[in-house]
């Protein structure tokens, strides 16, 4: 499972743009945004080895993204000023906003686990 991980990270950013995987938005997208240590531990694995070539979680600076630190403690999301929630978040990952690679074959344990690493920012 990692190393399917891994090797679809790697052919995501080397193909993309092009290849990215177009997908209808899903009609609901129903968040519960978990708090306990195994999610949390499961999407800072997930968040190292997908997110942090990419982004900043220990200081506020813009790195190819912006920086996730507290994410979902401000208001808006940094780029697309949407309003910070779990559910943007997922769509972010789902269908970026511009230039970010999408995420669209997480799974929902996936999403949930990453939501609650970002949660704990
Ligand atoms: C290849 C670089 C790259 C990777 C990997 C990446 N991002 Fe991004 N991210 C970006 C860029 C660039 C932006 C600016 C908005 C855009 O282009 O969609 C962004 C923006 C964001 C935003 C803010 C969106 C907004 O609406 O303002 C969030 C949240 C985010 N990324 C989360 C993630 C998460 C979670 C992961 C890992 C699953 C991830 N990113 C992986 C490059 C990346």
């Amino acid at each position: 499972m990692f190393l399917v991980g891994l090797f679809m990270t790697s052919c995501v950013q080397e193909i993309q743009p092009e290849a990215r995987p177009i997908m209808a938005e899903p009609a609901i997208i129903n968040i519960t945004l978990k708090t306990d240590s195994d999610s949390i531990t499961a999407g800072r694995t997930l968040f190292m080895q997908k997110c942090s070539n990419c982004h900043y979680i220990d200081r506020p600076d813009f790195f190819v993204g912006p920086s996730l630190r507290g994410i979902l403690k401000n208001p808006l999301l940094p780029v697309s000023r949407k309003p910070a929630t779990p559910e943007n978040i997922v769509r972010q990952m789902r269908h970026p906003f511009t230039s970010m690679p999408s995420f669209v074959f997480f799974s929902d344990e996936d999403l949930t686990n990453v939501l609650a690493f970002l949660n704990s920012l």
